[in-house]
């Protein structure tokens, strides 16, 4: 049993629907996560001190500067103070983390974490550039054209090849994540494929298809972070944070110390469980970065649920769904779910705060789970953040 210190705790948790968001703007998707969280916890922009901010690209998705200054007015969240994180795909965990550290620091007791990304201002391939620039931009994208779809197709063409993993253990990874994605009102895809379809779809960066990779969404999630005084006070819920790993690994894809699994994944799950005073088995449900589809079997591997190289034929033998040995990405995933870049990290916390409480959607929600884990990853593991959640 963990013994975790209960310092800091979640004491609210909203995200609206992801998707093709072209009826709102950045703002407003920010407005309906947040007043989500407000409706959730009780609390009004009032009673919040501080506002933690993530949004990775707004720059070059929305051509706006200062862009969680502009979400934190539109939200109601003036005139207190705040401040805007950026890991790539790992912000929102990023900013969890600052928020963190804020309360214990005694400079404020209630703070919005916010997280969003409206992507879809700009075509898919525009997207996808910029995401590609997330790499190093310098040699690799410039000399080239290195985009995320061919990065993890590297790492599964080698963790096929040094373990054995095949093009249908990965496409089941997908039809887990559809399988879930369809059962979640907030999902960006709502739809079930079958392995066939998986294997079927169209070749991205061989070896990964369209039902690998994760989508391209318009999103915002929200969740209200309390010190623990105050959290009693606010709710009889109150989901801990109790272990907090991060570990950084350099962005030059050609010096990579691996090439199928990210150190700083390990590390970050190392500090994780060792703070929280946990073990593995305790986990019972978790969010990882399933970016595309080897993703999730090498980051099963990289925080120690299967032995690396067999995370294959753990997804293989049904261990990833709701009644298997860790119900994994039980929302859709960023497969499903979808992928709103500076959102994600937030919305991993905002899942696993209602599976805890018992709060999720039929046929999704994992029975009595106590403890709870999100693996967040920015880049090809430049940022990597692992957060454990208790009752
Ligand atoms: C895979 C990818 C290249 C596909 O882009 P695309 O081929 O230009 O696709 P489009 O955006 O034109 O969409 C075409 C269709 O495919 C669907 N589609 C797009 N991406 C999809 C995905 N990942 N999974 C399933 N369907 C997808 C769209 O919904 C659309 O369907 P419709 O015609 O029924 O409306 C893009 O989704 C991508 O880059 N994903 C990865 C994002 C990423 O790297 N994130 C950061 C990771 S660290």
């Amino acid at each position: 049993m963990g013994k975790g210190e209960k310092k800091v705790a979640i004491v609210g948790a909203g995200q609206c629907k992801f998707g093709r968001r072209m009826d709102a703007s950045y703002r407003e998707l920010a407005y309906e996560a947040t007043h989500k969280a407000f409706e959730d916890s009780g609390l009004t922009p009032k009673d919040v001190q501080y506002s933690v901010i993530g949004v990775a690209g707004a720059e070059f998705f929305n051509g706006q500067l200062a862009p969680a200054a502009a979400a934190a007015d539109y939200c109601g969240l003036n005139p207190q103070g705040s401040m805007r994180v950026e890991a790539a795909c790992a912000t929102g965990s990023a900013a969890i983390r600052v928020a963190y550290g804020t309360i214990l620091s005694g400079l404020a007791d209630i703070i919005m974490v916010l997280g969003f990304e409206k992507m879809n201002e700009v075509p898919t391939a525009r997207a996808v550039e910029a995401l590609g620039r997330g790499g190093d931009a310098q040699w690799e994208f410039n000399w080239w054209g290195t985009t995320f779809p061919a990065f993890y197709a590297l790492m599964a063409t080698r963790h096929m090849h040094d373990f054995g993993t095949t093009e249908e253990q990965l496409a089941k990874v997908a039809v887990k994540s559809h399988k879930y994605g369809a059962l979640n009102p907030y999902a960006h895809m709502q739809k079930a494929i079958t392995l066939e379809e998986a294997m079927k779809s169209r070749v991205i960066a061989s070896p990964l298809k369209l039902y690998d990779c994760s989508l391209i969404t318009d999103g915002a999630a929200a969740v209200i972070m309390a010190s623990a005084s105050i959290a009693k006070k606010i709710c009889d819920t109150p989901v801990w944070i109790t272990g907090l790993g991060c570990a950084s690994e350099g962005e030059y894809f050609a010096a990579k110390p691996s090439y199928v699994g990210l150190n700083s994944a390990v590390e970050a799950g190392r500090q994780a469980f060792k703070m929280a005073k946990i073990e593995l088995k305790d986990v019972n449900v978790a969010d990882v970065h399933d970016c595309f589809t080897i993703a999730e079997i090498m980051a099963l591997e990289d925080l120690g649920f299967v032995k690396k190289g067999d995370g294959g034929k753990f997804v293989e033998e049904g261990q990833t769904y709701v009644g298997g040995k860790i119900p994994t990405n039980v929302d859709g995933g960023l497969k499903a779910k979808g992928h709103p870049i500076g959102a994600t990290g937030v919305s991993m916390a905002a899942e696993i705060t209602k599976q805890l409480r018992g709060e999720a959607d039929e046929g999704r929600q994992v029975s009595k789970a106590e403890y709870g884990l999100t693996h967040n990853v920015g880049a090809t593991g430049q940022y990597a953040y692992v957060h454990i959640y208790t009752r």
